[in-house]
């Protein structure tokens, strides 16, 4: 598949068969991740593979009273929405329910975690929260998305989790210092999969020569 391709059409896909993924697969999906650029190539993060049913079970089980809080907030501010933005919020809303009450079921749930005494991090001390380190994560699990695509494997980024980090680590044996970034769960998709995204159009996302400036 073409790379824009693939990148056009890599959905939040969150309704997975129970299916099991071939070994070879998940290790070139997992080994796409690694390719990704990092601050100093220190490569500050790793992967879990969790296959385990009864930890994935207990991920579930953390993960839906944290969804059904955000969802709550979520359709607050969302109460305004007419037409087509209505439809597709609660189609979104739909499917992440559905994970919610079913993230167990999906085969694998790949949990990111980094080491922050290895990550660099040029944007702190400003004021606002940092967001620099993130940048020698998420492009791993950006990489691991495009991958699923690619192999027709469903997946969807979401960090709910970290709120529940500290049962996360004890259920994974995570060592200290290492904390929580991301869990991607993933599966051979149960409903249409992947498929053309909605995102604003490039003019309001890209300017020239200064913020707001004419492409
Ligand atoms: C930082 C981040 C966190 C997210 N967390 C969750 C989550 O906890 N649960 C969930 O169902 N989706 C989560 N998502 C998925 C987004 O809702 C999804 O990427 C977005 O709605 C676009 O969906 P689309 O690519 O299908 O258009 C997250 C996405 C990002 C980038």
């Amino acid at each position: 598949m073409d790379l824009y391709e693939a990148m056009r059409t890599c959905r939040a896909v969150r309704r997975h068969r129970p299916d099991a993924i071939p070994d070879d697969v998940l290790r070139r999906v997992l080994e796409a991740a690694t390719f990704a650029p990092t601050g100093g190539n220190a490569q500050p993060w790793r992967m879990i593979a969790v296959r385990d049913a009864t930890k994935r079970r207990t991920l579930r089980d953390l993960y839906l009273p944290l969804w059904q809080e955000y969802s709550k907030e979520y359709m607050r501010v969302s109460a305004g929405l007419t037409g087509d933005a209505a439809t597709k919020r609660d189609r979104m809303l739909a499917a992440a329910n559905h994970l919610g009450e079913h993230l167990d079921v999906s085969p694998v749930i790949v949990v990111f975690v980094f080491d922050v005494r290895r990550m660099s991090i040029t944007d702190d001390g400003l004021g606002r929260p940092s967001v620099v380190g993130g940048a020698s994560i998420y492009p791993a699990v950006q990489n691991l998305l495009l991958a699923c695509r690619v192999e027709g494997l469903g997946c969807v980024l979401t960090t709910l989790l970290c709120k529940a980090e500290p049962q996360v680590r004890a259920l994974l044996e995570i060592p200290d210092p290492w904390a929580t970034a991301a869990f991607v769960p993933i599966g051979w998709p149960a409903s249409k999969g992947h498929g053309p995204l909605t995102r604003r159009p490039l003019q309001n996302m890209a300017f020239g020569d200064r913020f707001g400036g004419a492409l």
